[in-house]
Order: structure tokens, then C-alpha cells, then sequence
């Protein structure tokens, strides 16, 4: 059996480890989650130890990014197989304050990113969201003081914003961006996927299907506004309720008209049932 990473559930316990990293000059990665831990986060654990001799996971169910309509009290939790799982990786830290712990009754400071944090597509439609991730985000760097914050593609605007905060705050660690790990079918890996019911998991790939099936007609030279549109329409057909089918520019995230606008990517949301799936890829 693979050794236990130790678990902090303090501030003061995490800083004691993490100086004592410090203390030996150890190079420190880290991996912020929300628990309901699969394969796609254990590609980021896998990067961060390839990056850092010391690996630190958070887990994390940030109430800040839920609005109260949305799944927080439903949201999987699965702690002890999260910390197997973890074992199995060489894991050193294991980073899971409570709510209490992360926002005392009398909390009251928020970060408001802006730039790629305001392009209309998931600020769109969870216009809380991204304040909530960057307010914990600037909190898990500042607790854990890594060299290395590792993020997943999969969730693409999030990736950006959080590079952009840190680049903005000056922040002293590089973000490294993951790619996205998928099922055999293609459809990417998600904690939410686990509410999708036996008809809906069918669907669902279809989701990627599209944005492969656009990203190759714009590389094509296919019209960009003709191609985003037709494929809108098949993710109609299929029974999602599509929130956004859009192609932006990769970094920015700003809108597109046309190929030679990019480096280009393709971004979608959609629910299929009470679901909401998102899904990106680079064109
Ligand atoms: P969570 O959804 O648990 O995701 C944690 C990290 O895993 C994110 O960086 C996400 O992009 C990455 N990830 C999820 N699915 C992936 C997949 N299939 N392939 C590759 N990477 C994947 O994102 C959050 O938590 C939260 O917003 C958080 C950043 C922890 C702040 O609360």
C-alpha cells in the first residue's frame, strides 16, 4: 500500500509543512481541486510531479463559485477515495480545510478578475463564478506558496483567468495548463458526469464530436460563422439545451470572425437533462 500523503486541515498546520519544504529548498507544486477525484485529475497530479519534488492537492468544495440555484450540497464528495487515489500518486500533501476554515463568519474580501473573466461565455451564464474561483484560487496560492499551480484545459476560461490573475497580482509561480483527458467515447471526464443517467451518458459525447467535426471544417477553410452555426444546430438536434457554441481566440478569449483572427478555440456549454457539460478544443 502506497503511503498516506499527510492531510492539513489548519492554516497553521499547512504552513508548518510547507516550511519545512522550504526550509530544504523543495520545489512545491500545486494541484487545486474540488475532490470527486478521476483520471483527468490525476493527469494534473502526474504533471505536477514531474515539475516539483513536493506535490500538494487541494480539496476544496468552494461554496463562493455555486450560486444558490446550483449542485453545492449535491456536489460528489469522496474523500477517502480521493486520498487512496492520491496514495497511489506519491502525493506529499493533502490540503482540505473546511468551509469555516476558508471563509471565517466575518470573511469579506473578493477578487474581481476581469479581461478573460468578461467575454460572455460561462461569466455568462454563472455570473458568480469566476469571482468565487479567483477569490479561493488567490487563497490556495497564498496558503501553499507553490512554485507550480497546475490547471486543466477542461476547464479552458478558467484556465485563462487564472493565468491572467497571476500575471496581474505578480503573483511569484508559473500556471501550467493540462491537457483534457476523455472517456474511450470522448467525452470529457468530469465530476458532474456522474449525474448523467444511462440514456443521457449516450448523447453525450456528442459534445466533442461537434467541436472536432468544426475545428476541422475551419482548418479546412470553411466559413467560421457558417461551420459554428451548423453545429450549434446538431447539438440542438441531439436534445441539449445549448448555453454557447463559440469560436474565440485562444488566448484572449475575444470573439472571432474569421480563421486568421486566431490562434483560434472552440468552446461549448450545454445541459443535456439537469446536467450542464462543457467542453473546449483548440482549432
Ligand atoms: P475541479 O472541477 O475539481 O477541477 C480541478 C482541476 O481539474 C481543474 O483545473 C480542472 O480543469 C481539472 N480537470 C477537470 N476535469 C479534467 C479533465 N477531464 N482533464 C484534465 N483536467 C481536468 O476546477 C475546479 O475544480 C475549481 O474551480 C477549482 C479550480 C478547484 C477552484 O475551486
Amino acid at each position: 500500500m502506497a503511503r498516506r500523503p499527510l492531510v492539513a486541515r489548519s492554516v497553521p498546520a499547512l504552513r508548518t509543512i510547507v516550511s519545512r519544504y522550504r526550509a530544504k529548498r523543495e520545489t512545491v507544486a500545486l494541484v487545486p481541486t474540488m475532490g470527486a477525484l478521476h483520471d483527468g485529475h490525476l493527469s494534473l497530479v502526474r504533471a505536477a510531479r514531474k515539475r516539483a519534488r513536493r506535490v500538494i492537492v487541494s480539496i476544496f468544495v468552494n461554496p463562493a463559485q455555486f450560486a444558490p440555484t446550483e449542485d453545492f450540497k449535491t456536489y460528489p464528495r469522496s474523500f477517502d477515495a480521493d486520498l487512496a487515489m492520491l496514495a497511489a500518486h506519491k502525493v506529499d500533501l493533502v490540503w482540505a480545510p473546511s468551509v469555516a476554515v476558508m471563509y471565517p463568519a466575518d470573511f469579506s474580501t473578493k477578487i474581481a478578475p476581469g479581461g478573460p473573466a468578461l467575454v460572455g461565455l460561462e461569466d455568462k451564464f454563472r455570473p458568480h463564478f469566476f469571482g468565487g474561483v479567483a477569490t479561493v484560487v488567490s487563497k490556495l496560492f497564498l496558503q501553499t506558496a507553490p512554485d507550480f499551480a497546475i490547471f486543466g484545459e477542461k476547464d479552458y476560461q478558467q484556465l485563462k483567468v487564472v493565468t491572467r490573475m497571476a500575471r496581474d497580482l505578480d503573483l511569484p509561480l508559473r500556471v501550467i495548463g493540462v491537457p483534457t483527458v476523455r472517456e474511450k467515447d470522448g467525452l470529457a471526464m468530469s465530476s458532474r458526469n456522474a449525474y448523467l443517467s444511462p440514456s443521457e451518458r449516450k448523447i453525450a459525447p456528442l459534445l466533442y464530436r461537434v467541436l472536432k467535426d468544426t475545428a476541422a471544417a475551419i482548418r479546412a477553410g470553411a466559413s467560421l460563422s457558417a461551420t459554428v452555426a451548423q453545429g450549434r444546430g446538431a447539438i440542438e438536434t441531439a436534445g441539449f439545451t445549448l448555453d454557447y457554441l463559440e469560436a474565440r481566440h485562444a488566448e484572449t478569449l475575444l470573439p472571432a470572425q474569421f480563421a486568421k483572427d486566431g490562434p483560434l478555440r472552440l468552446l461549448v456549454a450545454a445541459k443535456i437533462g439537469k446536467t450542464r457539460l462543457i467542453d473546449n478544443i483548440r482549432v
